[in-house]
Protein backbone atom coordinates (compact mmCIF):
# COMPACT_ATOMS: atom_id res chain seq x y z
CA UNK A 1 0.00 0.00 0.00
CA UNK A 2 1.51 3.20 -1.26
CA UNK A 3 1.60 5.90 1.42
CA UNK A 4 -0.53 9.12 1.73
CA UNK A 5 -0.10 12.38 2.51
CA UNK A 6 -2.20 15.42 3.24
CA UNK A 7 -1.30 18.18 1.65
CA UNK A 8 -3.55 21.29 1.89
CA UNK A 9 -6.78 19.46 1.73
CA UNK A 10 -5.93 16.89 -0.26
CA UNK A 11 -4.83 13.19 0.65
CA UNK A 12 -2.32 12.19 -2.21
CA UNK A 13 0.14 9.44 -3.03
CA UNK A 14 3.08 10.42 -0.77
CA UNK A 15 5.63 10.56 -4.09
CA UNK A 16 2.86 13.16 -5.53
CA UNK A 17 3.26 15.40 -2.49
CA UNK A 18 4.61 18.59 -3.06
CA UNK A 19 4.45 22.45 -2.21
CA UNK A 20 4.74 25.38 -3.70
CA UNK A 21 8.90 26.44 -4.30
CA UNK A 22 8.42 29.68 -2.78
CA UNK A 23 6.49 28.10 0.39
CA UNK A 24 8.50 30.24 3.02
CA UNK A 25 8.73 26.77 5.03
CA UNK A 26 11.08 26.01 2.09
CA UNK A 27 12.74 29.28 1.31
CA UNK A 28 12.94 30.43 5.30
CA UNK A 29 12.23 28.01 7.62
CA UNK A 30 9.29 29.42 8.60
CA UNK A 31 7.31 27.33 9.86
CA UNK A 32 6.55 24.68 13.22
CA UNK A 33 5.77 21.17 13.12
CA UNK A 34 5.13 18.75 15.75
CA UNK A 35 5.26 15.11 16.06
CA UNK A 36 2.88 12.70 18.04
CA UNK A 37 2.60 9.14 18.56
CA UNK A 38 -0.32 6.89 17.41
CA UNK A 39 -0.06 3.34 19.96
CA UNK A 40 -3.43 0.89 19.34
CA UNK A 41 -4.70 3.34 16.48
CA UNK A 42 -5.04 5.80 19.73
CA UNK A 43 -3.48 8.91 20.03
CA UNK A 44 -1.07 9.66 23.09
CA UNK A 45 -1.03 13.11 24.90
CA UNK A 46 -2.48 14.27 21.37
CA UNK A 47 -4.18 17.65 23.73
CA UNK A 48 -0.89 18.70 24.65
CA UNK A 49 0.98 18.37 21.04
CA UNK A 50 -2.26 20.50 19.59
CA UNK A 51 -1.87 22.99 22.51
CA UNK A 52 2.01 23.11 22.20
CA UNK A 53 0.96 24.19 17.68
CA UNK A 54 -0.90 26.40 18.63
CA UNK A 55 1.47 28.05 20.94
CA UNK A 56 4.50 27.68 18.14
CA UNK A 57 2.26 29.20 15.59
CA UNK A 58 0.91 32.36 17.87
CA UNK A 59 5.44 32.92 19.08
CA UNK A 60 5.72 33.12 15.12
CA UNK A 61 2.22 35.07 14.19
CA UNK A 62 1.25 32.39 11.86
CA UNK A 63 -2.59 32.01 11.32
CA UNK A 64 -3.88 28.51 12.72
CA UNK A 65 -4.47 26.67 9.51
CA UNK A 66 -7.67 25.12 10.81
CA UNK A 67 -9.62 24.63 14.15
CA UNK A 68 -7.76 22.30 16.67
CA UNK A 69 -11.38 19.77 15.96
CA UNK A 70 -10.77 20.09 12.61
CA UNK A 71 -7.01 19.10 13.13
CA UNK A 72 -7.94 16.29 15.13
CA UNK A 73 -10.03 15.30 12.61
CA UNK A 74 -7.38 15.12 9.78
CA UNK A 75 -5.05 13.86 11.84
CA UNK A 76 -7.60 10.82 12.11
CA UNK A 77 -7.78 10.38 8.79
CA UNK A 78 -3.99 10.39 7.96
CA UNK A 79 -3.31 7.45 10.45
CA UNK A 80 -6.82 5.86 9.31
CA UNK A 81 -5.34 6.29 5.14
CA UNK A 82 -2.40 5.19 6.24
CA UNK A 83 -3.86 2.06 8.38
CA UNK A 84 -1.46 2.81 11.30
CA UNK A 85 -2.14 1.69 14.96
CA UNK A 86 1.13 2.24 16.21
CA UNK A 87 3.26 4.56 14.50
CA UNK A 88 4.05 8.98 14.67
CA UNK A 89 2.14 11.47 13.14
CA UNK A 90 3.60 14.73 11.47
CA UNK A 91 2.22 17.90 11.26
CA UNK A 92 3.81 20.69 10.07
CA UNK A 93 2.31 24.54 9.35
CA UNK A 94 4.50 26.87 7.42
CA UNK A 95 3.22 30.77 6.81
CA UNK A 96 2.30 29.84 3.29
CA UNK A 97 3.62 30.85 -0.57
CA UNK A 98 4.71 33.89 -1.29
CA UNK A 99 7.28 36.34 -3.51
CA UNK A 100 10.45 35.82 -2.01
CA UNK A 101 11.06 38.43 1.05
CA UNK A 102 11.86 38.52 4.57
CA UNK A 103 8.96 40.30 5.96
CA UNK A 104 5.22 38.16 6.45
CA UNK A 105 3.83 38.31 3.01
CA UNK A 106 -0.11 40.22 3.53
CA UNK A 107 -2.85 37.40 2.86
CA UNK A 108 -0.81 34.07 2.83
CA UNK A 109 -2.52 31.04 3.31
CA UNK A 110 -0.52 28.65 5.79
CA UNK A 111 0.53 25.62 4.53
CA UNK A 112 -0.56 22.63 6.46
CA UNK A 113 1.10 18.82 5.55
CA UNK A 114 0.35 15.85 7.68
CA UNK A 115 2.38 12.51 7.17
CA UNK A 116 1.93 9.12 9.15
CA UNK A 117 4.45 6.12 9.53
CA UNK A 118 4.37 2.99 11.21
CA UNK A 119 6.47 2.54 14.38
CA UNK A 120 7.23 -0.15 17.02
CA UNK A 121 7.57 0.85 20.26
CA UNK A 122 8.55 -2.43 21.01
CA UNK A 123 11.89 -1.20 19.67
CA UNK A 124 12.45 1.20 22.24
CA UNK A 125 11.31 -1.25 24.79
CA UNK A 126 14.20 -3.35 24.39
CA UNK A 127 16.35 -0.40 24.39
CA UNK A 128 15.40 0.39 28.08
CA UNK A 129 17.00 -2.94 29.07
CA UNK A 130 20.22 -2.29 27.56
CA UNK A 131 20.36 1.45 27.61
CA UNK A 132 21.77 3.81 24.96
CA UNK A 133 24.66 6.48 24.38
CA UNK A 134 25.20 10.40 24.39
CA UNK A 135 27.52 12.28 22.88
CA UNK A 136 28.10 16.16 24.17
CA UNK A 137 28.06 19.07 21.35
CA UNK A 138 28.39 22.54 21.77
CA UNK A 139 24.97 24.09 22.29
CA UNK A 140 24.43 26.19 18.64
CA UNK A 141 21.01 27.21 18.31
CA UNK A 142 19.18 30.04 18.69
CA UNK A 143 17.40 31.42 21.46
CA UNK A 144 13.54 30.73 20.89
CA UNK A 145 14.34 26.96 21.66
CA UNK A 146 10.11 26.79 23.10
CA UNK A 147 9.31 27.61 19.50
CA UNK A 148 9.20 23.84 17.64
CA UNK A 149 10.70 25.49 14.55
CA UNK A 150 10.92 23.95 11.21
CA UNK A 151 14.71 25.36 11.64
CA UNK A 152 16.59 21.99 12.64
CA UNK A 153 20.02 22.17 11.19
CA UNK A 154 21.89 22.47 14.43
CA UNK A 155 19.89 19.43 15.64
CA UNK A 156 20.59 17.86 12.14
CA UNK A 157 24.30 18.34 12.96
CA UNK A 158 24.03 17.81 16.19
CA UNK A 159 22.76 14.54 15.61
CA UNK A 160 24.68 13.40 12.58
CA UNK A 161 27.80 13.49 15.31
CA UNK A 162 26.22 11.12 17.28
CA UNK A 163 25.36 8.47 14.39
CA UNK A 164 29.23 9.32 13.84
CA UNK A 165 30.22 8.67 17.21
CA UNK A 166 27.87 5.35 17.30
CA UNK A 167 25.47 7.23 20.10
CA UNK A 168 21.76 7.38 20.31
CA UNK A 169 21.64 11.38 21.10
CA UNK A 170 23.72 14.17 20.91
CA UNK A 171 23.61 16.25 24.40
CA UNK A 172 23.19 20.05 23.55
CA UNK A 173 26.00 22.21 26.46
CA UNK A 174 26.29 25.82 26.69
CA UNK A 175 28.88 27.75 27.20
CA UNK A 176 28.77 27.83 30.70
CA UNK A 177 29.12 23.72 30.67
CA UNK A 178 24.64 23.61 31.31
CA UNK A 179 22.99 20.57 29.23
CA UNK A 180 20.18 22.06 27.97
CA UNK A 181 18.54 19.23 25.61
CA UNK A 182 19.29 17.00 23.57
CA UNK A 183 18.98 16.89 19.77
CA UNK A 184 15.65 15.62 19.57
CA UNK A 185 15.47 14.65 23.37
CA UNK A 186 14.71 15.94 26.81
CA UNK A 187 17.70 15.55 29.26
CA UNK A 188 17.24 13.90 32.53
CA UNK A 189 19.66 12.96 35.73
CA UNK A 190 19.51 11.21 38.89
CA UNK A 191 21.02 12.49 41.60
CA UNK A 192 22.69 10.22 44.01
CA UNK A 193 20.14 11.26 46.52
CA UNK A 194 17.55 9.90 43.86
CA UNK A 195 16.07 13.74 42.99
CA UNK A 196 15.39 13.68 39.16
CA UNK A 197 16.81 16.65 37.62
CA UNK A 198 16.05 18.59 34.17
CA UNK A 199 16.52 21.82 32.88
CA UNK A 200 13.65 24.30 33.63
CA UNK A 201 11.23 24.97 31.21
CA UNK A 202 11.97 28.33 29.48
CA UNK A 203 13.31 29.83 26.21
CA UNK A 204 16.57 27.37 26.28
CA UNK A 205 14.57 24.54 25.76
CA UNK A 206 11.80 22.77 23.94
CA UNK A 207 8.82 21.83 26.33
CA UNK A 208 8.90 18.34 25.51
CA UNK A 209 5.08 16.88 25.63
CA UNK A 210 7.30 13.71 27.26
CA UNK A 211 8.81 15.46 29.75
CA UNK A 212 5.94 17.15 30.77
CA UNK A 213 4.17 13.89 30.98
CA UNK A 214 6.84 12.22 33.32
CA UNK A 215 7.22 14.96 35.02
CA UNK A 216 3.46 14.83 36.23
CA UNK A 217 4.37 10.46 36.84
CA UNK A 218 7.74 11.49 38.70
CA UNK A 219 5.95 13.59 41.21
CA UNK A 220 2.66 10.92 41.02
CA UNK A 221 5.07 8.38 42.52
CA UNK A 222 6.66 10.55 44.82
CA UNK A 223 10.03 10.76 43.52
CA UNK A 224 11.95 14.34 43.72
CA UNK A 225 11.84 16.50 41.46
CA UNK A 226 14.18 19.27 40.45
CA UNK A 227 13.97 21.76 37.40
CA UNK A 228 17.28 22.98 37.54
CA UNK A 229 20.14 23.49 35.65
CA UNK A 230 23.10 20.97 35.39
CA UNK A 231 26.60 20.38 33.86
CA UNK A 232 28.02 17.75 31.72
CA UNK A 233 30.07 17.22 34.77
CA UNK A 234 26.65 16.68 36.92
CA UNK A 235 25.99 13.85 34.76
CA UNK A 236 29.25 12.03 34.72
CA UNK A 237 29.05 12.37 38.43
CA UNK A 238 24.92 11.27 38.58
CA UNK A 239 24.05 7.97 39.95
CA UNK A 240 21.56 7.59 36.52
CA UNK A 241 21.04 9.47 33.41
CA UNK A 242 18.20 9.41 30.92
CA UNK A 243 16.30 11.18 27.26
CA UNK A 244 12.72 11.33 26.93
CA UNK A 245 10.79 12.42 23.45
CA UNK A 246 7.68 11.04 22.11
CA UNK A 247 9.54 8.61 20.04
CA UNK A 248 11.94 7.66 22.47
CA UNK A 249 9.65 7.58 25.80
CA UNK A 250 12.34 6.77 28.77
CA UNK A 251 15.31 5.46 27.74
CA UNK A 252 18.33 4.76 29.98
CA UNK A 253 21.72 6.60 29.61
CA UNK A 254 25.03 4.00 29.89
CA UNK A 255 27.87 6.37 29.00
CA UNK A 256 28.23 10.26 28.28
CA UNK A 257 31.31 10.92 25.42
CA UNK A 258 32.40 7.06 26.20
CA UNK A 259 32.26 8.13 29.99
CA UNK A 260 30.21 5.27 32.09
CA UNK A 261 27.16 6.39 34.43
CA UNK A 262 26.67 4.71 37.40
CA UNK A 263 27.91 1.32 37.23
CA UNK A 264 27.03 1.42 33.47
CA UNK A 265 23.95 0.00 33.33
CA UNK A 266 20.26 1.41 33.37
CA UNK A 267 19.17 2.20 36.85
CA UNK A 268 16.42 1.49 38.84
CA UNK A 269 14.79 4.93 39.19
CA UNK A 270 14.76 5.09 35.54
CA UNK A 271 13.41 1.40 35.04
CA UNK A 272 10.62 2.96 38.16
CA UNK A 273 9.72 5.82 35.64
CA UNK A 274 9.78 4.14 32.35
CA UNK A 275 7.43 1.64 33.94
CA UNK A 276 5.29 4.79 35.01
CA UNK A 277 5.63 5.85 31.55
CA UNK A 278 4.36 2.35 30.02
CA UNK A 279 1.39 2.21 32.39
CA UNK A 280 0.11 5.53 31.39
CA UNK A 281 0.59 4.66 27.64
CA UNK A 282 -1.38 1.74 28.15
CA UNK A 283 -4.15 3.61 30.17
CA UNK A 284 -4.55 6.51 27.45
CA UNK A 285 -3.74 3.62 24.35
CA UNK A 286 -4.57 0.43 25.90
CA UNK A 287 -1.35 -0.74 24.12
CA UNK A 288 0.70 -3.24 25.89
CA UNK A 289 4.41 -4.04 25.78
C1 LIG B 1 14.93 19.70 20.69
C2 LIG B 1 13.91 18.75 21.22
N1 LIG B 1 13.81 18.58 22.55
C3 LIG B 1 12.91 17.73 23.08
C4 LIG B 1 12.05 16.99 22.28
C5 LIG B 1 11.06 16.05 22.91
O1 LIG B 1 9.76 16.56 22.77
P1 LIG B 1 8.49 15.61 22.86
O2 LIG B 1 8.54 14.94 24.19
O3 LIG B 1 7.33 16.53 22.73
O4 LIG B 1 8.58 14.63 21.73
C6 LIG B 1 12.11 17.14 20.90
C7 LIG B 1 11.20 16.39 20.04
O5 LIG B 1 11.23 16.46 18.84
C8 LIG B 1 13.05 18.06 20.35
O6 LIG B 1 13.16 18.24 19.02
Amino acid sequence: MSRLAYVNGRLVPLADATVHIEDRGFQFADGVYEVAASLNGRMLDWPQHVARLGRSLRELSIAAPMSDAALSIVARRVLAANRIRDGLLYVQVTRGAARRDHPFPANTTPTLVMTARPFDFRVRVAQQKTGISVITHPEIRWQRRDIKSIALLPNVLAKQSAREAKAFEAWFVDADGTVTEGSSTNAWIVRKDGTIVTYPASENILHGVMRGTLLALAREHQIRVEEAPFTAADALDAAEAFLTSTTAPCLPIVSIDGNRIGDGTPGPVTARLAEALWSEVERQTGWRR
